[in-house]
């Protein structure tokens, strides 16, 4: 079989860029750790206040220099635990976000970090991040949530 010098170069780019991804994949499972949320824990989307991690929303201090972050969501706010909706988190800390909706599904983005989950009514999302930057930072709602899902939002601070 004849092949075109062009054919065989892209067979050969389209095979390596397979094999680089997969690595990439592999190294980010097995060495990183990086897992797909489990959604394991659940809870009830009607009494989520009444549950022990929602019932005061907001930064806690559990370690050294290590905090638990409890967020509420609904439509169309977070609540942080204080009406400016801003939360102060002291820089290079480690956070453990816990946060869950008590009607429709939300988003939950910390614009310019890894903090990006789902929040589906029944399950408790987490995510661990260490805020290493200071500076602002927003928490968006990126999933459509009705008419005031733009107005879904807080700040978070990472301060020296
Ligand atoms: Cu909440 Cu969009």
């Amino acid at each position: 079989m004849n092949m075109h010098k062009y054919e065989k170069i892209w067979i050969f780019f389209g095979s390596a860029t397979l094999l680089v991804f997969l690595t990439l994949v592999g190294i980010s499972a097995f060495y990183m750790g990086n897992k797909p949320p489990s959604c394991a824990v659940t809870l009830d989307p009607e009494t989520v206040r009444e549950h022990a991690l929602f019932k005061e929303p907001g930064l806690k201090e559990i370690g050294d220099n290590e905090y638990q972050l409890t967020i509420v969501a609904s439509a169309f706010d977070y609540d942080v635990g204080n009406p400016e909706k801003v939360i102060e988190i002291p820089k290079g800390a480690k956070v453990h976000v816990s946060s869950t909706t008590t009607d429709v599904i939300h988003g939950f983005e910390i614009a310019g970090t890894n903090v990006n989950m789902m929040l589906e009514p029944g399950y408790i999302s987490t995510y661990t991040n260490t805020f290493k930057n200071a500076g602002t930072y927003t928490l968006v709602c990126n999933e459509y949530c009705g008419v005031g899902h733009h107005l879904m939002s807080a700040t978070i601070e990472v301060v020296e």
